[in-house]
């Protein structure tokens, strides 16, 4: 190209750059995003957008093409995704954007896919992430507050957004320069904290608005409910139903950043599921009242990876999305919304150009009509959650279904009905729907989860518990705070101190026992005492705090009490959020002793950051090696504090993997080095599991499942982490479990 061009002479070259200003000129002034009471425009184009929210770090950057193309052939629009800081920004100034977190790449597949994306920069992200997506660091920042008028926290939180526009303005990635990106965010459901904290939080939501548009990122920003979100700026609606919600301003779309597609899973809860049939009628029903915008929350939900999941939420993020947490395509969930999308593209001309005039059609029924040009789509809706209807419209008659709306786009012929799930001919999955009178019946294969016959053979090795003195150690008056002294570099914090037991102790003769009694502001605590595990205890998903209480076998002369805290993700959410405790912040008495009660709180306290299999790298090949392994008859079982280790070759084959670890209790789990997350078995879900109906208003309590089982006993092993042969499999366990029940899966219908 280059030598060509040298041979041009003048004037050809001067054709050549006209023609190529000429055309850059154009692109630039019909490249635009903007707005008004019907709708986001882009490139002058009023449109119905369908957009879903794909989290990447929730998936590897090997599922990514595939995750954006099964988006594209659901009938998506746009993909959205937040921005997490703290996996940009680990430690303060030094930034991460590779594997993972290589937010760029993510960004020009969705591009090369053809789709759009909406950009929520937060950087608050809620999220059920790991402190809502700040980093630990944040809340040591000298005079810092979170997300109120305080100017550390607004000097951090600009320079991270701009850290990104700016990013993003350098890859050219904004639509106006020819980019995907067409809305960014700025906050997060920022409005039930403004509201607590009051005028401060007002003069910070109006600081970040103002600091967000001041980027001259060429796209309009949103702030999700926000309802006193200041032009241009867009507030937005998230719920399971967001019909009534309207904008503060009639020159605004009526956007719904977030619909639930379910709910997320907490240790110790049951899996949330949502009916496909409610879901397709809460988006009908925002559409035919001048909705233009749609987002699925989550369209994938995937993994929280590593250490990523907000306090007490479960590894597994699947959320009952459209394609589930391990890249598949859910049906008929994934199938009856693609059918859904297809028919509002059909009427995407009128319900963008139109107001729709609504009509009783008897009690509970409606007909909302929007006519544009000669073109008449119809919408007509049964509310009532218990009986199908037959109602008459433009003289024909139509069977409605029970809590369903019919799309006709042309006023006759209905092309979708929200509660008839039909046959679904996804090009990923068999048929799995068969449909008589009206009625759905589910007779199709369902999702499994087969052994691939990958037998495991286990070495272990079990960590003493540390005592006072431990190399690793320090001394301190009184309890300290967890995440103060750790900052969240791992999930452990050892609190020892030595209790000196006076032969002449009552209970030394007659038995009866001293009691410990540890409070805590969480999540978990595990009891040595001499080095033997002598209890544990957790808080749940509603109640960080927990209390231990328990006979402690003492002994006359020097004794070593070592409690292990631990820490199961961060508070994600709530004003203030970030000065949630973690750890033993006592009291801790010791009581049933000749003199009464001890109170230990005052005590010295020596601490241990971590399990000494962290400090040793157990989870990978190099510090696997620094320690002896037990194997065969000497293999540790239903021991704490113990480490298990083998190879495994991949199996064939392109179906998902998991882990089954049924057997096991609570710890976390790496392949090749590459964390998978905490597992926790051991936790069932407590609750009821009902018999749940599409119809009627949903809630996340409405539809469960897995009731007295645990609640995540699956856990995803990317394909990409592995390779074809010598794979190191690491399990850390806290409590005690059998390896040998451990077994690999594969996922498939
Ligand atoms: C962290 O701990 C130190 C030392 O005890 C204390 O001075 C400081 O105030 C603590 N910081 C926070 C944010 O709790």
């Amino acid at each position: 190209m280059g030598s060509k061009i040298l041979t041009l002479n003048m004037s050809k070259t001067r054709m050549f750059l006209f023609i190529m200003l000429f055309c850059c000129l154009v692109s630039e002034t019909s490249a635009t995003v903007s707005y008004d009471g019907h709708g986001i425009l882009v490139d002058g184009k009023r449109r119905i957008l369908i957009s879903g929210s794909i989290h990447y770090p929730r998936s590897t950057p090997e599922m990514w093409p595939d995750l954006i193309y099964k988006a594209k052939e659901g009938g998506l629009d746009v993909i959205q995704t937040y921005v997490f800081w703290n996996g940009h920004e680990p430690s303060q100034g030094k930034f991460f954007f590779e594997g993972r977190y290589d937010l760029v790449r993510f960004i020009k597949l969705v591009q090369q896919a053809g789709l759009y994306v909406h950009l929520r920069i937060g950087p608050y992200a809620c999220a059920e992430w790991n402190f809502g997506g700040f980093p630990v660091w944040l809340k040591y920042v000298p005079g810092i507050e979170f997300r109120t008028d305080n100017e550390p926290f607004k000097a951090a939180m600009k320079g991270f957004t701009e850290k990104i526009v700016n990013m993003m303005k350098a890859e050219k990635l904004f639509e106006p320069q020819g980019g995907p990106i067409i809305l960014s965010q700025i906050e997060n459901e920022y409005e039930l904290m403004e509201y607590d904290i009051g005028n401060p939080g007002k003069a910070y939501a109006k600081w970040a608005a103002e600091m967000a548009v001041g980027l001259g990122t060429g796209v309009p920003w949103v702030m999700c409910k926000q309802a006193d979100a200041p032009d241009p700026i867009i507030n937005t609606c998230n719920g399971f139903y967001c019909e009534n919600f309207y904008p503060n301003e009639a020159y605004k779309p009526k956007m719904w950043t977030e619909l639930w597609t379910a709910w997320l899973l907490g240790y110790g809860e049951p899996a949330p599921y949502r009916p496909v049939e409610d879901i397709a009628f809460a988006v009908a029903k925002f559409l035919q009242n001048k909705g233009s915008f749609i987002n699925y929350y989550m369209y994938h939900g995937g993994t929280n990876f590593d250490r990523t999941s907000g306090r007490f939420v479960a590894t597994s993020y699947d959320y009952d999305a459209p394609i589930d947490e391990y890249g598949l395509v859910r049906e008929p969930k994934w199938g009856h919304l693609r059918n859904l999308h297809k028919a509002i593209k059909l009427c995407e001309s009128a319900l963008v150009n139109s107001d729709p005039t609504v009509t009783s059609l008897g009690k509970n029924r409606e007909a909302h009509v929007f006519k544009s040009g000669g073109a008449c789509t119809a919408f007509l809706a049964n509310y009532d959650a218990q009986y199908s209807v037959k109602v008459s419209f433009g003289n024909v008659q139509y069977d409605l279904p029970a809590w369903s709306i019919s799309i006709l786009p042309d006023c006759k012929n209905v092309v979708f009905n929200t509660a008839t799930v039909k046959k679904i001919f996804s090009s990923f999955t068999e048929p799995v729907i068969i449909f008589s009178n009206g009625v759905v019946s589910f007779h199709g294969k369902h999702m499994q989860m087969t052994p691939v016959g990958t037998a495991f053979s286990w070495h272990s090795y079990t960590e003493t518990a540390p005592s006072v003195g431990d190399k690793e150690s320090f001394t301190e008056e009184g309890l300290r705070e967890q995440l103060n002294v750790t900052w969240d570099t791992t999930d452990y914090l050892w609190y020892m101190t030595n209790v000196n037991i006076d032969n002449n102790e009552a209970f030394l003769k007659n038995g009866h026992l001293p009691i410990l009694t540890v409070d805590s502001a969480g999540h978990g605590l595990h009891v040595f005492i001499n080095g033997q595990l002598s209890g544990t205890a957790n808080g749940n998903i509603n109640k960080a705090r927990l209390t231990f209480s328990g006979k402690v076998n003492l002994k006359a002369g020097l004794n070593h009490i070592a409690l292990l805290s631990i820490s199961v993700g961060l508070q994600n959410i709530g004003t203030h959020f970030e000065k949630w405790n973690v750890g033993i912040l006592g009291p801790v008495t010791l009581r049933g002793l000749n003199s009464g009660t001890w109170d230990m709180s005052r005590w010295t306290w020596s601490y241990k950051i971590g399990v000494e299999g962290e400090a040793l790298g157990l989870y990978s090949v190099h510090g696997s090696s620094s320690v002896n392994w037990a194997v065969g008859k000497s293999l540790a079982r239903s021991q704490p504090l113990t480490w298990y280790k083998t190879t495994f070759d991949a199996p064939g084959g392109n179906d998902p993997l998991a882990l089954d670890m049924s057997f096991m209790s609570k710890g976390q789990i790496w392949i090749n080095a590459n964390s998978i997350g905490r597992h926790w078995p051991a936790y069932k879900a407590s609750g009821t599991c009902h018999q749940c109906s599409y119809a009627g208003l949903y809630n996340e309590k409405k539809c469960l499942s897995g009731c007295g089982e645990s609640s995540q006993k699956w856990y995803h092993v990317p394909r990409s982490w592995l390779k074809p042969k010598g794979n190191l499999l690491v399990v850390f366990e806290e409590w005690g479990g059998d390896p040998s029940g451990i077994s690999l899966v594969k996922r498939s219908y």
